[in-house]
């Protein structure tokens, strides 16, 4: 007699642009602070740091990455502008396609969130009102005019080209996290919503009409507070932007949200069961649901998966287009899809080593680490 085992949901395939993935588990992009501070060429270990989070049919995006030399980059953040960057990333997706990885780049503008004063630029002349990693307050942003915005449309557009160049799979948009296609404009780029979701807008557009709208992908965070972000309708200005994306894009390679509820800084209960979301009455007014009624393709959610396989499981039972992407287990533990397939136990993470330069912990970029995620 055989028992057939129904494959959970979160082990099944998807069809992610033009990939047929083998299951839902993604790692999420992590800033790690490894590429070499003066150029922003990846590090000798990156392609080993990707490949060992590399499955069959897996996707992986690979870290925030500055788009062009001028917008403000972070010390030990990688770079896609230049012919010696996409040299530096080709091992890169060498590696992860070697073990038939699918590898997508996110591509990033920190906008006010820089701590470099002469490239501190942003749609609103509002600053973060938080202290910035090396001391001091952040400073007021100068406003972009509409013409630079167009000409930061046109970064995002070539930093796409060089990422196929360099092989990758597809590129992510950053539009999170308070960076800046996250942050609130003026001008024709701001105040209603429909200005406001101008600009991420126009990049998608821009960068799925130079690659391929199937390699083109977009993260948001509406509920996040980092960096002085708070939207007094998130689900008006999201479902927005989702509604658009559904009506002239909807063959983008996936969209991806950030859960309400990321813990980041939560140590104490680290790799304890999540509580249900839907058990916590605080959370019954903030979740993905609208956003994920709102898109008929590929949906990544991410935040606080990291705790317990269950959860990814129960999200993938729940929600059929849904992939999980994993943040901080998928530091300490490169072979988390193999843990969470087998409901082995997971390593708890080193803070320490988040964003040390090298594989060894550092008290300098514990620091840096408590004000950026
Ligand atoms: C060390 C570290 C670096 C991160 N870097 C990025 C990044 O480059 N881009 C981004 O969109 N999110 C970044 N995040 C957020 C993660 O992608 C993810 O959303 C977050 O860790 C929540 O998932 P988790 O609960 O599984 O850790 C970072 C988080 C951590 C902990």
């Amino acid at each position: 007699m055989t028992i057939s085992v129904a494959t959970p949901a979160l082990f099944s395939s998807i069809n992610v642009g033009q990939h047929t993935l083998h299951h839902r588990l993604v790692l999420a992009p992590l800033t790690r602070s490894r590429a070499d501070p003066k150029t922003g060429v990846p590090s000798a270990d990156a392609p080993l740091y990707y490949q060992q989070r590399t499955t069959e049919g897996g996707l992986l995006i690979a870290e925030a990455t500055w788009i062009s030399p001028t917008c403000g980059v972070y010390p030990g953040s990688p770079g896609i502008s230049s012919q010696e960057h996409i040299n530096g990333w080709k091992p890169v997706t060498a590696a992860v396609h070697e073990k038939k990885g699918v590898i997508f780049l996110q591509l990033w503008h920190p906008g006010r969130a820089t701590f470099f004063p002469t490239a501190n630029v942003a749609p609103s002349a509002i600053a973060i009102h938080t202290h910035s990693p090396f001391g001091g307050p952040y400073e007021t942003p100068r406003v972009l005019t509409v013409d630079e915005i167009k000409s930061i449309t046109q970064d995002f557009v070539q930093a796409a080209k060089n990422a196929m160049d360099a092989g990758f799979d597809g590129v992510e948009i950053h539009s999170a996290n308070g960076f800046l296609l996250d942050q609130l404009s003026i001008h024709r780029y701001g105040g209603s919503i429909e200005n406001r979701g101008r600009f991420p807008l126009e990049v998608v557009e821009a960068v799925s009409a130079a690659i391929g709208a199937d390699r083109t992908a977009i993260r948001f965070s509406p509920y996040g507070a980092f960096q002085d972000m708070k939207d007094e309708t998130p689900v008006a200005t999201w479902s927005y932007l989702v509604q658009q994306l559904e009506k002239t894009h909807s063959n983008l390679a996936y969209v991806h949200f950030s859960e309400p509820r990321v813990r980041l800084f939560d140590d104490d209960d680290r790799f304890a069961p999540v509580e249900d979301d839907e058990e916590d009455d605080d959370d019954d007014a903030i979740t993905l649901e609208p956003f994920r009624g709102l898109w008929s393709g590929p949906f990544v959610s991410a935040g606080n998966y990291t705790y317990s396989a269950q959860s990814a499981y129960d999200r993938a039972e729940k929600s059929p287009n849904n992939l999980v992407a994993v943040g901080r287990a998928f530091i300490s533990n490169p072979d988390l899809v193999e843990r969470f397939r087998n409901h082995w136990k997971l390593t708890p993470y080193n803070r320490n080593t988040f964003y040390s330069p090298g594989p060894e912990a550092s008290l300098f970029f514990f620091f840096f680490d408590m004000v950026y995620d």
